[in-house]
């Protein structure tokens, strides 16, 4: 039996087209965890100029997270910080938060969508920029947040020599949290 829609032109599209399409759609969604993990695994071997690279550098945020006692959410989080890094070369926080927004709490999507202005507090000012870009946040009430998970986090996970728990370790966590959107964050907000 034909599983695919039959139009050429979306405009013409049948109850039965989109009922294919909406069968289809449930098994692809529930496979977005191991997409996950495909696209980290291109950060390895990216080193990018730094001592680590880019896998070991998740890998190592969201185990410091996890041996931190924080919670799965926050440690996908951790683990996806700069899953951006390969596509959003000028903006990688944004592909992190657009990933996750549908999964996660509204704190954790900020946090991970505004971690790079606050993790440049650590080297803006030796690419000649301000440093303090943060602090136009200083009153909002997620600033502590944000900078509590580069200082714990983010900023100290480049040392080679640190144990990190392996890829495999975050995979059920994966799926649990990116099994299913949370209600109140399935979005038509684009
Ligand atoms: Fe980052
Ligand atoms: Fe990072």
């Amino acid at each position: 039996m034909n599983k695919r829609a039959t139009f050429t032109d979306m405009a013409e599209g049948t109850q039965e087209d989109w009922s294919r399409i909406a069968d289809e759609f449930l098994p692809f969604a529930a496979k977005l965890p191991l997409r996950v993990l495909d696209h980290l695994r291109l950060l390895d071997g990216d080193y990018g100029g730094f001592i680590v690279d880019r896998l070991t550098h998740s890998m190592q945020t969201a185990t410091r997270a996890h041996h931190d006692g924080r919670d799965e959410e926050y440690v996908v989080c951790a683990l996806l910080h700069d899953i951006g890094d390969t596509l959003g070369s000028y903006n990688h926080p944004d592909i992190a938060a657009a990933i996750l927004k549908p999964f996660v709490s509204p704190e954790n999507h900020w946090m991970v969508a505004h971690h790079g202005i606050f993790q440049g507090y650590y080297f803006f000012h030796y690419l000649g920029m301000d440093r303090n870009g943060r602090d136009r946040f200083k009153d909002n009430p997620l600033y502590e947040r944000t900078a509590e998970f580069c200082a714990k986090y983010d900023a100290p996970a480049f040392d080679p020599e640190y144990r990190s728990l392996p890829l495999e370790f975050f995979e059920p966590m994966l799926h649990r949290i990116l099994g299913a959107p949370r209600r109140e964050r399935v979005p038509t907000d684009g």
